[in-house]
């Protein structure tokens, strides 16, 4: 991997290693694509100031994240599919982030299940929950989640409609899915190391939801399923009843708006995520970083901010939290490097990462990560 000096590198080498449809599934927004890009465009717009003679040998990127120990200031954001990136991508990537001293996230739509990586990693994970209309499901799946001891619940708001992505279609990623076309089984055999991985996987299916659609093997039953389960009824009031099943700490991620961002307060979440889901779902909505001040301002010292977003180096998680944020959460910066290498590629993903930002704290007289505000941009 000595060639590999920044996440583009990882990114193209994932998209050498994995079939286009899986690649592609990854690496595009929806729509149009405005919001996806903004969110990269606009955290590079922020200069940082160029400080000098400042003694800052003693950098340190620890911090604390919902009040344990993390190595930096980062989050392993929940990423549906994650294993068909590369065969029990989800194990992979959670051992390789519990290493390295930062939280993971397991997405609802993982194909490793809570059960499965609960029995492959040393600590415990995040879990993020999509509240679908089978309220029966929802609630074994949080039941589920408290028994693994998952350390908080990471609640996703911000896809009670899905956005569409036009390549995934193409490539047959739709409902019902037309993943087993011509086109796309030379590509799986073209790949032959990603195929024997995936075919050797614990797991070829979604675990979470394995038991609840008859027959997880059959994709059309699971995308069906799963499409006609997003609830598009999802409100406020809906809190309470997921709180009066799930004790520990919660996260609303997907928070946009300083209203929704007050009321995430009223209902007593402990962090939120201020993100539009990398570029996927609200197409012509600013760039995450663009509205993270002004939530910021509103809230910033009753909860938790946490962001994400367009993260793709450590100059930007310095940015984030310059503007505020208090950590940040990545997908595509991880995935690109579970996709090129399995786990040592994530690892490499984040040693990038905190290299980054500690030399950008560095150039800018920061020596640690409480020192760091508004005081290191260019104003
Ligand atoms: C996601 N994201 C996501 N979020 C979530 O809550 N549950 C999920 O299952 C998924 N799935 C998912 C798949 C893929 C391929 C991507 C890229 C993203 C959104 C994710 O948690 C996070 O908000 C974004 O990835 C952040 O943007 P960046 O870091 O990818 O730019």
């Amino acid at each position: 991997m000595k060639h590999i000096t920044c996440i583009e590198d990882l990114r193209l080498e994932h998209k050498r290693n994995v079939p286009k449809a899986f690649f592609d599934y990854v690496d595009h927004g929806s729509y149009s694509e405005d919001t996806f890009r903004a969110n990269t465009e606009d955290l590079q717009k922020l200069k940082f100031r160029q400080r000098i003679l400042v003694d800052i040998d003693r950098r340190d990127t620890s911090t604390t994240i919902l009040g344990e120990k993390a190595t930096m200031p980062l989050i392993c954001a929940p990423v549906g599919s994650t294993g068909m990136q590369y065969g029990d991508g989800e194990i992979h990537a959670c051992r390789a982030a519990q290493a390295f001293g930062i939280p993971y996230t397991l997405s609802t739509m993982s194909i490793n299940s809570i059960e499965d990586l609960a029995e492959n990693v040393e600590k415990p994970f995040w879990f993020q929950l999509y509240v679908m209309k089978d309220r029966g499901f929802i609630k074994e799946l949080i039941e589920r989640a408290i028994k693994a001891k998952c350390s908080a619940l990471v609640l996703t708001v911000d896809l009670q409609v899905i956005g569409q992505r036009h390549a995934d279609i193409k490539n047959g990623l739709s409902v019902p899915p037309q993943i087993y076309n011509l086109k796309n089984m030379i590509d799986f055999v073209s790949h032959p190391a990603w195929l024997m991985r995936t075919l050797q996987a614990k797991r070829r299916n979604f675990g979470n939801i394995a038991g609840f659609v008859k027959n997880t093997d059959d994709l059309e039953s699971v995308s069906q399923w799963t499409a006609s389960q997003f609830d598009a009824t999802l409100n406020w009031k809906d809190l309470d009843w997921i709180r009066s099943i799930w004790p520990g700490k919660i996260i609303i991620k997907g928070i946009h708006d300083i209203e929704d961002a007050r009321e995430a307060v009223k209902v007593g979440a402990q962090a939120m995520v201020v993100s539009n889901h990398g570029g996927r779902q609200l197409d012509g909505a600013p760039s995450s970083i663009s509205v993270l001040p002004g939530i910021v301002d509103a809230v910033g010292s009753e909860i938790e901010v946490m962001f994400d977003s367009g993260i793709r180096s450590g100059q930007d998680i310095m940015r984030a939290l310059a503007l505020g944020a208090k950590s940040c959460m990545i997908g595509r910066a991880y995935v690109y490097g579970l996709g090129a290498y399995g786990g040592p590629g994530v690892t490499k993903a984040l040693d990038i990462l905190r290299n980054e930002l500690s030399t950008t704290m560095g150039l800018c007289g920061v020596n640690d990560i409480a020192g760091i505000s508004k005081r290191v941009l260019v104003q």
